[in-house]
């Protein structure tokens, strides 16, 4: 890289920004003491072990070891360069860029391509809806949408457009703009017929969704059929930019409203998602016709603790309402249940009672997950049926055996009681033995996940030098005379680890530059990822405030000691060797400088 963003101009930016606000749009922060704390965004978890030090600007993950500066941060949740980040930062602090030279914006191809698959679909979004709202050709799906109860404002929100009847109409207009065909096979815009070699589009006669990404690109489309036409959604395939089991429909314009709410509204259809916002539930997201996935549950999390689930009221519907309540409330969030009518989608139901009535009677009085529960083990059973009703008190029993707070479990068992005239101390004595039984099972478990959280532990006992080294690199970050002073009495030796060692000379060349001490500076400063995230962790340690030369020397020995110990080992093989050659006096000498080098531990 032959040019650089200036340190000056880097250092600006920082200061216009604060790293608490950058992550705390895309995660929810608690303070706790100096830091903010909450689940990490880069892997999966339900308590938080995930910190940002608005002191350092830096943020660390316990769990998985992320970590960087505000620059890293962006660049590793958006996929971006550095580059990109840096400008990103600049608008939000409003600090000018000097216009950044092409050296500076070359991209590996593989961003390259993944730019121009966001291009062609962002040029085809424009297009489709060009086609719906202004054209002839797309007035028959116009008037299908209207009739359906599609404003105006939704197609604009929405971008929702139209796809010619055509073959080939798609293929031709992309290709005299300069898209190859094997680049568009890629896109999964055009196909390709085994037969003749030809392409054909994929979308033809469809009412096009854009399916927009968290960061507002379009990535992909769901088409509908007006008609009967099967299948009545079809949708891109998976490609390098679009991955059906992580993008929730419409998170992008809900992303804000999700924040300010702290609530999200969880639809099965994308039909649905439209149909709210215009009834100004504008929290809703959808999955792209799949069930919700362990990418979606941490996407959710992540942004707000409540969900309220609103899925189809038929059979499979209620199915999907139920494990997605389960999954979403093993990752800790708060699940109520919105319950349509018997035969109603959201959409339908607003159609016909209206929005007032959507918001107040549907999510506004949406269940509990116990109550939900107990809605749903009674659909199919003949309550009235003996053998229906012991099933359903054994369900629901083992419902109850899962509550937390003895209030709610009592709660639930009076109310079983009363309805089948049944004694509550039999009822509490069942309950109980569920309880201990699974317990029993449960414990078993318990006993593993213990050994393998020890065993995690033991892994992470570092041998002593290692934390010595840590500890001279955390003081070293904060002071340039220990810096030198280490480099001093190290006597031309290394630490032993390398990524310790890199970044002990690089901060020898940061202090060199004429900065001073400053964690976030530093970490900007660093190019690699892997010793941004080191440094980060060793900030993130507690460390005294000063190191008194007892401490200093004792670290130093760590480091120095480890280094003997390697080379006494190597000079036993070659004692070895010399006895087994006969060359007493060779192995008498290498026993001498054993001797010596274990003096000097
Ligand atoms: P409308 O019938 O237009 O009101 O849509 P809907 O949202 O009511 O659709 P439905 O409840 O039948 O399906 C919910 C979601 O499942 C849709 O939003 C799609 O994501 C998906 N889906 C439905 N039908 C199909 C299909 O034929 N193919 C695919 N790939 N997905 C479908
Ligand atoms: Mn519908």
């Amino acid at each position: 890289m032959t040019e650089r963003i200036s340190e000056e101009k880097l250092s600006e930016i920082r200061h216009s920004v604060d790293i608490v606000d950058v992550i705390g749009e895309h995660v929810q922060l608690k303070k706790q003491g100096r830091n903010y704390f909450g689940l990490c965004p880069f892997h999966g978890e339900n308590t938080p072990s995930f910190s940002v030090s608005p002191d350092k600007q830096i943020f660390h993950c316990f769990g998985c070891g992320a970590g960087g500066d505000v620059f890293s941060f962006l660049m590793d949740i958006e996929g971006i360069t550095f580059i990109e980040a840096v400008q990103k930062l600049a608008s939000k602090g409003n600090i000018d860029l000097p216009t950044i030279s092409s050296s500076l914006k070359k991209e590996s191809a593989v961003s390259k391509e993944t730019k121009r698959m966001i291009e062609v679909h962002e040029l085809l979004r424009k297009f489709y809806h060009h086609l719906l709202v202004n054209t002839k050709d797309g007035q028959h799906a116009f008037e299908y949408l209207h009739e359906r109860g599609f404003t105006k404002e939704s197609l604009e929100k929405f971008q929702i457009g139209y796809a010619l009847d055509s073959w080939d109409f798609m293929t031709n207009f992309l290709t005299r703009r300069g898209y190859s065909v094997s680049f568009l096979e890629k896109t999964g815009l055009i196909i390709k017929r085994e037969k003749t070699q030809s392409y054909f589009d994929r979308f033809r006669n469809r009412i096009m969704f854009p399916i927009i990404d968290h960061k507002g690109n379009t990535i992909a489309f769901s088409g509908r059929s007006l008609g009967t036409e099967e299948p009545k959604y079809l949708n891109s395939p998976e490609t390098a930019i679009f991955n059906k089991s992580k993008i929730l429909y419409n998170f992008h314009l809900a992303r804000q409203s999700i924040r300010k709410t702290e609530q999200v509204v969880l639809f099965e259809g994308f039909a649905d998602v439209i149909s709210a916002y215009s009834s100004d539930v504008l929290n809703g997201v959808a999955t792209m016709g799949t069930s919700l996935t362990e990418a979606h549950v941490a996407t959710i999390r992540r942004n707000s603790n409540f969900v309220t689930i609103c899925y189809d009221s038929d059979q499979a519907g209620v199915e999907a309402a139920y494990r997605a309540a389960t999954m979403l409330e093993e990752a800790g969030c708060n699940v109520k249940i919105a319950m349509l009518p018997e035969g109603y989608d959201p959409d339908d139901y607003i159609k016909q009672y209206g929005k007032d009535k959507f918001r107040n009677d549907v999510i506004g009085a949406s269940l509990t997950v116990m109550s939900f529960k107990l809605q749903y083990y009674r659909r199919g059973k003949n309550l009235q049926n003996e053998g229906d009703q012991l099933l359903y008190i054994e369900e629901v029993l083992k419902e109850i055996s899962m509550l937390d707070k003895a209030v709610e479990r009592d709660h639930y068992l009076r109310q079983l009681a009363t309805e089948f005239s049944l004694s509550l101390e039999a009822l509490k004595q069942q309950q109980r033995q569920i309880y201990f039984a699974r317990k029993r099972n449960g414990e078993k478990q318990k006993t593993l996940q213990k050994d393998m959280f020890l065993s995690s532990h033991l892994n992470q006992l570092k041998p002593a030098y290692h934390t010595a080294e840590r500890h001279l690199i955390a003081h070293m970050l904060r002071s340039i005379d220990l810096a030198y002073k280490v480099q001093q009495l190290l006597q031309g030796n290394t630490f032993n680890i390398d990524e310790h060692q890199a970044i002990f000379t690089y901060l020898l060349g940061f202090y060199e530059e004429g900065h001073d001490p400053n964690p976030s500076a530093f970490i900007t400063f660093l190019q690699d990822g892997k010793l941004k995230r080191i440094v980060a962790n060793i900030e993130m340690m507690s460390i005294s405030d000063e190191l008194s030369e007892q401490e200093l020397s004792d670290y130093i020995k760590q480091v120095l000691n480890y280094q003997k110990m390697l080379k006494i080992r190597e000079k036993e093989v070659e004692e070895k060797e010399a006895e087994r050659q006969k060359d007493f006096l060779k192995a008498a000498t290498i026993a001498m400088e054993i001797i010596q080098l274990r003096k000097s531990l």
